[in-house]
């Protein structure tokens, strides 16, 4: 029934809550973070660190979380397909553990290399989550209501976000004593997560066509679509396997190699990179910095008030893009991004409307749908590397805007966003050329669409399929060899 679909939804979506927990809760207790690396440099070395030294260790303990997160969401197909989708969650939250009492026991243990640890092993983890969570969703959601539920995901995100912000004033858990516990906190929901999965089905996808357990994935729909009548769905699956039996577990030199994945390919990656290079963590990591040049004076409130924005705009999005359908929001999202860009580095208040509506136009398109798409353009067999290489793209991108921000405010002052502006416009235009609209679509319809998945008469997967140039029902150009 829908509260059973809801509970394996909401449980899933813990680990996208968690993603973006360890994205914002780094920000707040900075100063303490500091004072701890040079307290421990004093207890070892007898002399403080030096302030060169300390920025060096800070960004480290930053910036090594998307490292793990590259590592990490590089690593889910081989995951997802070993284990399934919802064993892999499970024990990927060991990581979470690992990296929350590594976090935490780094006072008392008088270590920052355990902060530097954690962090890593944190990122893994969320790099594998970035890929699990959006796999499961859209493996288990009925085609109609695919992207709002695949925006689920980004919604756990961006309250993930706002509970690190909001937790992490100096009144709460930012304080010099307990930041070990706000960094530490991401061990309760690992937990809770842990706890509710067994209740959880696993996809009926993976069941189906992965391990040919009919009957099972037959039971698993019922509970699903709380009706005894899921012969649409499994008719669907069973085509899906049939034509899949020659290209089962694609790897990820597979995915570059068959003709028939580049289109889909190319955009998955596209607008992997349309999210990151929008310049949205530019803002989510930096924002406290940005409000108080612009003259605000509780910069930190400005900050919560982007969190709050952004988990609004997610809300829309998710009413808006069973209707709106997902190229047309992307589209509006990335515009509306352009324009207000070039308003941000305004020295006034002026620049927290612009920074609010930046973060609005994000929500709309740009933050949830390539989350889902990936996971919407490719049939099962390529699903797992697909989702591995466009996370992988992802982070690495999100990576370089986190370490680049600071030295391009040096050298770019107030005109920092305009290079933002400038990838905004570039994915607009491909955007409009090349995204197709996935609304409504099977994951089969949307595979023949950019020259479908090779028959099964087929001799290797390496072969171009033969009906690459099959009709294509959706506005997508043409496969080339
Ligand atoms: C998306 C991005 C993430 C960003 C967040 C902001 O999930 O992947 O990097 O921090 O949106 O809401």
């Amino acid at each position: 029934d829908e509260g059973y679909l809801l509970f394996s939804l909401g449980t899933a979506v813990i680990g996208s809550l968690q993603f973006g927990y360890n994205t914002g809760v780094i920000n707040a207790p900075e100063q303490k973070l500091r004072s701890f690396f040079n307290d421990t440099w004093v207890e070892r070395y007898g002399k403080p660190i030096s302030p060169g030294v300390c920025t060096i260790v800070w960004s480290i303990a930053v910036a090594i979380f998307s490292v793990g997160g590259m590592v990490g969401s590089f690593s889910v197909g081989v995951m997802a397909n070993r284990f399934g989708r919802r064993r892999s969650m499970f024990l990927v939250n060991s990581l979470a553990v690992i990296g929350g009492l590594l976090m935490g026991f780094s006072t008392i243990c008088s270590s920052y290399e355990m902060v530097i640890a954690g962090r890593l092993v944190i990122g893994l983890f969320c790099g594998l989550f970035t890929g699990l969570t959006p796999m499961y969703v859209g493996e288990v959601s009925p085609t109609p209501l695919r992207g709002a539920f695949g925006t689920l995901h980004q919604l756990g995100v961006v309250v993930g976000i706002l509970i690190a912000q909001i937790f992490g004033l100096e009144a709460l858990l930012g304080s010099a004593k307990m930041w070990p516990l706000l960094l530490a906190l991401t061990v309760a929901p690992a937990v809770l997560q842990c706890i509710l999965l067994p209740f959880c089905p696993e996809s009926p996808r993976f069941l189906l066509i992965n391990l040919k357990k009919e009957e099972q994935a037959r039971k698993v729909l019922v509970r699903l679509r709380g009706s005894e009548d899921v012969s649409k769905d499994m008719q669907e699956m069973k085509e899906e396997s049939a034509k899949m039996a020659m290209e089962k577990k694609v790897t990820i030199p597979e995915l570059f190699r068959v003709a028939a994945y580049r289109q889909p390919l190319l955009i998955a990656v596209m607008l992997q990179l349309s999210q990151q290079l929008s310049g949205i963590n530019a803002v989510f990591y930096y924002s406290t910095g940005i409000f108080e040049s612009a003259g605000v004076k509780q910069p930190i409130y400005a900050t919560i008030g982007a969190g709050i924005v952004n988990t609004i705009f997610t809300v829309v999005s998710l009413f808006l893009v069973e209707k709106a359908g997902r190229r047309t929001l992307h589209l509006l999202g990335l515009g509306g991004m352009a324009i207000s860009a070039k308003d941000i580095p305004v020295m006034s208040y002026m620049a927290i409307v612009a920074v609010m509506l930046f973060v609005a136009m994000f929500e709309l398109g740009p933050g949830p749908i390539p989350w889902f798409i990936v996971a919407e353009l490719f049939s099962q067999g390529p699903r797992p590397a697909a989702m591995a290489v466009a996370g992988c793209c992802n982070w690495t991108a999100n990576f370089l805007v986190g370490v680049s921000f600071p030295k391009l405010v040096e050298w770019c002052g107030p005109w920092v966003f305009l290079i933002f502006t400038a990838f905004l416009i570039f994915f607009f235009i491909f955007t409009f050329i090349k995204v197709p609209e996935t609304r409504g679509k099977t994951f089969d319809e949307i595979a023949r669409s950019f020259g479908g998945v090779p028959p099964p008469t087929s001799s290797s997967a390496e072969d171009p399929p033969a009906g690459a140039s099959a009709a294509t029902t959706l506005p997508a150009s043409p496969v080339k060899e």
